[in-house]
């Protein structure tokens, strides 16, 4: 049985991965399912929240009884969070947002010319919601929570990551070749800016995000 110790909390949570046009047929994007977010969005309303679930470029069904934002670009992304976020007790950042968009976006569909090299593609920083949202929190007492995919120095990288970003929470996976992205399962370290470690055994993502919520739970003004 579920307690619900989220109930009457208002809880936004993105998913998915963004993608950063470069004209109307060609997409700059990254492999993540949104699976991860989802889960968080359905533990979320079972333990009783009230949830805005903001999805980015994901195929999986919406889940029942919560109020799905769809979006294509972080710019996109970024003002659906901060239009949710204005009333929100916690803020989950699951999505993989791309750091950099293409400068330019070309109206017509890019095509080769013969004889000709390709166009460089010249890239632009995409807004850090994670950093911008903890830095200038919508309500005193937010909890917001990050997420950070790490190839190596796992624990020294997420620390580090968590003091940049400003979050109370980053929940820090070790990606590679076969890890995490499209997987049913899951394993992390939950870092807390309290200094608190908690890891997460390999598992379905439903475990790690009522890890999540547990730890979230108790940081609720
Ligand atoms: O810096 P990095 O991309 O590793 O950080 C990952 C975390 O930051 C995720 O929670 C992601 O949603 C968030 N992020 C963001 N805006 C960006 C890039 C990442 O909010 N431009």
């Amino acid at each position: 049985v579920t307690e619900p110790d989220l109930g009457e909390r208002h809880v936004v949570v993105t998913a998915g991965g963004t993608r950063e046009p470069l004209d109307p047929v060609r997409f700059l994007g990254n492999r993540s399912s949104g699976k991860q977010g989802y889960a968080l969005a359905r533990t979320a309303a079972a333990r009783g929240a009230r949830v805005t679930l903001i999805a980015a470029n994901t195929t999986l069904p919406d889940p029942a009884g919560v109020d799905v934002v769809r979006v294509g670009t972080a710019v996109q992304l970024r003002e659906a969070v901060l239009k949710a976020a204005a009333d929100a007790d916690a803020v989950i950042m699951a999505a993989a947002v791309a750091d950099f968009r293409p400068a330019v976006y070309a109206s017509g569909k890019i095509k080769k010319k013969d004889g000709q090299d390709p166009e460089p593609i010249v890239l632009v920083r995409n807004p850090d919601i994670l950093a911008e949202i903890s830095a200038d929190r919508a309500r005193p007492g937010q909890v917001v929570v990050g997420f950070a995919a790490e190839t190596d120095d796992v624990l020294v990288n997420g620390r580090a990551k968590l003091v940049r970003k400003g979050c109370d929470l980053l929940v820090v996976n070790e990606v590679g070749e076969r890890k995490t992205f499209g997987a049913e399962e899951n394993e992390a370290v939950v870092l807390g800016a309290d200094g608190s470690e908690t890891p997460v055994p390999y598992g379905p993502k439903e475990a790690l995000a009522e890890t999540v919520w547990d730890l979230v739970a108790p940081r609720l003004s």
